[in-house]
């Protein structure tokens, strides 16, 4: 890449290093002023220039002209192998329309841009063949899913260029819309943004025993939302919207088309919203402020419906929602500005335009209790941790591939706290779990935050107690990872590794084959 990030802010409190302000008398001060204030009005320059005038954003609500059918991802074809349902994946380059100036590079799963939608159900052993045809590394995360650690896809899991891997793990959580994407270390937001993600649905008898629509591209509908600039060429722009958040743009994709809108033919239709952006937060309503049901998040359906008109996802979270139609009308999608203490500014803008047919099929109303969400049980939790996230670091430290950051053991649960320190947008995502909001500033989380989770958006100076258990799969050799998912930040080494193993096991961390320690230069 031939651009050069800006460096990390410095948190305010570091910025006046001590003894500087001392006076050394009338002459120094008669110099240090002028050029004090010369050095605010630059800084401050550079603080604009930082938060408006690179901070690419889409037009506002309103503006855009539906004139894409939405694209929806194939669901991938699979077959049962031996009792094992087997699904192919190709990492391959191609190219893309999304604007008139040009083709797009892009890469895809088994085509140009993002993949296919992977479907199985809880207690099926799975699969995946994924070959690369890229000319670099690459791996498969499958994010929110509950799985080994040398199947989780991980830094420690490069697949090399012309090679294949093979995980193979038994589905076992309950429904949910979950996600699959690169995680090479330092790399990430590069290959995801290039157009490497797509959605893992699971599916279980309690989900498909309620009222509520599922069948998919008809009224069950995913909805990959990414941010993009376009050079003049028409290739992905990947400096212009370059700033502390990492890379934002001014053009909306959904599934992969611009400007779309979908053919809505029922009453009732089910978006399963998914931030597949690098660095951009939604606050996603409508744009006439209707109320929807809000009847899941990462980790699967909450224990009712939530009538809401926003909810705000950060990158790589998920949110499934229902929303009701009249025959005829049209409503847009919009993502609303976030909340000011996620620091993520903005203002509204369209995503996608939701156009009912002038009759509807009838569809059920959404069911007034979902599924069984446990109350969170802290009675025997084996260790308290805390996560400071500041700068590009966790705790004051950058990831190391070959340093094991905490050690948890298998079948046990632990409260982190988790807390964003400095006025940079941050996130959290821990692998292999789906955790419990405990609290948040020592107050009950909001509903959106009450069910499983594996990523949650950090609003600035709160704290966040979260339950997370380690239910299986000891392994003392392959770590999982936990990090801010605004990509940029996760390549620029704002994540750590722990590792899941039986009672007394000692730690033995194997680094991957190849690994330098030195991933910041790309
Ligand atoms: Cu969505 Cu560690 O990743
Ligand atoms: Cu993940
Ligand atoms: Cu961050």
């Amino acid at each position: 890449m031939t651009f050069a990030p800006p460096a990390p802010p410095t948190p305010p409190a570091a910025s006046r290093p001590p003894g500087r302000r001392r006076r050394r008398g009338l002459l120094v001060t008669l110099i240090a002023v002028p050029l004090s204030v010369v050095v605010l009005l630059i800084a401050g320059a550079g603080i604009w220039f930082a938060t408006n005038a690179t901070r690419a954003t889409p037009p506002a609500a309103g503006s855009v002209d539906f004139e894409n059918p939405l694209a929806v991802p194939a669901l991938a074809p699979s077959r049962v192998e031996d009792g094992v349902r087997v699904f192919e994946l190709t990492a391959q380059e191609g190219r893309s329309s999304f604007v008139p100036q040009g083709q797009t590079p892009t890469l895809g799963y088994n085509g140009a841009y993002l993949g296919p939608t992977l479907v199985a159900d809880r207690g099926e052993r799975v699969r995946v063949n994924i070959t690369n045809e890229l000319t670099d590394s690459t791996t498969v995360h499958w994010h929110g899913m509950h799985l080994p650690a040398a199947m989780d896809g991980g830094p420690h899991s490069p697949i090399a260029a012309g090679a294949t891997w093979q995980p193979e793990w038994t589905i076992d959580q309950p429904a949910a819309t979950l996600w699959y994407h690169p995680h090479l270390h330092g790399r990430t937001r590069e290959q995801v943004d290039a157009g490497l993600a797509g959605m893992f649905l699971v599916r279980d008898d309690e989900e498909s025993g309620l009222a509520l629509p599922r069948e998919y591209g008809v009224d069950d509908i995913p909805v990959i939302v990414q941010d993009r600039s376009f050079n003049g060429d028409g290739s992905f722009a990947a400096g212009l919207g370059m700033q502390f958040d990492g890379v934002l743009g001014d053009t909306i994709l959904v599934n992969g088309t611009v400007a779309p809108y979908l053919d809505v033919s029922t009453e009732r239709v089910r978006l399963r919203l998914l931030n597949g952006s690098s660095a951009r937060m939604y606050d996603f309503g409508f744009s006439d402020g209707r109320a929807f049901d809000l009847i899941g998040t990462d980790g699967g359906l909450l224990a009712a419906p939530v009538a809401t008109t926003g909810i705000p996802l950060s990158p790589g979270e998920r949110a499934e929602i229902v929303v009701s139609m009249k025959p005829g009308e049209k409503v847009t999608l919009v993502s609303n500005p976030p909340d000011p203490a996620l620091n993520a500014g903005g203002a509204a803008f369209d995503v996608m335009q939701l156009r009912a047919a002038a009759s509807l099929r009838p569809s059920s109303a959404v069911p007034d209790r979902l599924v069984d969400v446990p109350q969170p049980d802290d009675s025997d939790v084996a260790a308290e941790r805390s996560f400071v996230m500041s700068g590009h670091n966790i705790n004051d430290a950058q990831m190391d591939l070959g340093r094991v950051d905490l050690v948890a053991t298998v079948d046990t649960s632990e409260i982190w706290t988790v807390r964003n320190e400095n006025p940079l947008p941050h996130s959290f995502h821990v692998h292999d779990t789906q955790f419990r909001v405990l609290s948040v500033d020592g107050g009950p989380p909001p509903q959106r935050l009450a069910g499983f989770k594996d990523t949650i958006a950090l609003e600035r100076d709160r704290e966040y107690r979260l339950l997370v258990r380690f239910e299986d799969y000891a392994d003392p050799t392959t770590p999982y990872m936990y990090h801010c998912h605004l990509l940029w930040h996760e390549d620029q080494g704002m994540m750590g590794q722990f590792l899941v193993v039986e009672p007394g096991q000692q730690p033995d961390l194997k680094r991957p084959e190849g690994d330098t320690d030195d991933h910041h230069d790309h």
